[in-house]
C-alpha cells in the first residue's frame, strides 16, 4: 500500500465548470414543470445522480408523474446537457487543476476520480484528461450515489488505498458527507456555506498547494 496520500476529484465543479450547465439543464426542465429551480435549492442536486436529482425535483414541485414520464425527462435533461457539453476541450479545466495533478503524479501520489456522473469518462476524454486517472469510478459504478460512500470506498480498493489516506476534493454537500463518513480528508471547494463540514474549504481550486497534503 502506498503511504503518499491518494486523492480523489469529483468531476463536476471541480475538474471542470460542467456544474453550471447541469444548473442550466435542470431550470429548462423545471420551467416546463412550473417550478422556478433557485440557485440555493440547485446545491442540494450537486453530486447527487440524475434519477435522485429528478426526484428531488418533484418533491419540492409537488408533483406526481408516471415512471414513463419520468424517464423521458430524464433523457431529455441528458440531451440538453450533452448539447451543452458538445464543445467542451482543455480549455475548459478549472484554473489550478492541470497543474496540481501533473504535479502529483511527478510525486508519485495515486489520482482517483469518483464523479456520480454516467458522463463522466466521455467529459475526461474531451478534456484530455482520462490516462492521468489511476481509477475512475463514476455513476456507471455505484448503486447508490453521493451522499452514499460506495463509490469513494471503491476508488480506495481500486488504487488500493486506505480510506483515511484518500483526500477528496469536492464542490458539493453531498459528496463531502460521503467523504467523511468513512473518515477521507475532505476539501471543500467554492463558496457555499454548505461546505463548512469538510475538513478544510478553498474558494478557488488555484489556491490549493501540493505542500498542504505533506
Ligand atoms: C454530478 C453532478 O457530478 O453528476 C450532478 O454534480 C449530476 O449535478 C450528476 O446530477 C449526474 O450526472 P449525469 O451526467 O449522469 O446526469
Ligand atoms: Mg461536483
Amino acid at each position: 500500500m502506498n503511504n503518499m496520500p491518494t486523492f480523489i476529484f469529483d468531476l463536476d465543479g471541480v475538474i471542470t465548470n460542467t456544474e453550471d450547465y447541469h444548473f442550466d439543464a435542470w431550470k429548462s426542465i423545471c420551467f416546463s414543470l412550473n417550478y422556478d429551480l433557485s440557485a440555493e435549492k440547485n446545491e442540494e442536486l450537486k453530486g447527487v445522480s440524475r434519477s435522485k436529482c429528478l426526484d428531488k425535483i418533484l418533491k419540492w414541485a409537488n408533483l406526481n408523474i408516471s415512471s414513463k414520464e419520468f424517464n423521458e425527462i430524464l433523457k431529455k435533461k441528458n440531451n440538453l446537457y450533452l448539447n451543452k457539453i458538445s464543445n467542451i476541450d482543455s480549455s475548459n479545466i478549472i484554473k489550478g487543476v492541470y497543474d496540481f495533478i501533473e504535479n502529483a503524479k511527478k510525486h508519485n501520489h495515486l489520482i482517483a476520480l469518483y464523479s456520480s456522473s454516467k458522463n463522466a469518462k466521455f467529459i475526461l476524454k474531451k478534456l484530455n484528461l482520462y490516462s492521468y486517472f489511476d481509477a475512475i469510478v463514476d455513476g456507471n459504478s455505484v448503486k447508490a450515489s453521493k451522499p452514499d460512500p460506495e463509490g469513494f470506498i471503491l476508488a480506495s480498493k481500486l488504487t488500493n488505498s486506505n480510506p483515511k489516506n484518500c483526500v477528496v476534493f469536492e464542490d458539493s454537500e453531498a459528496g463531502i458527507i460521503a467523504g467523511n463518513k468513512i473518515n477521507m480528508t475532505t476539501i471543500g471547494i467554492g463558496k457555499s456555506s454548505k461546505l463548512k463540514i469538510a475538513n478544510k474549504v478553498y474558494e478557488k481550486f488555484e489556491e490549493i498547494n501540493l505542500n498542504d497534503f505533506k
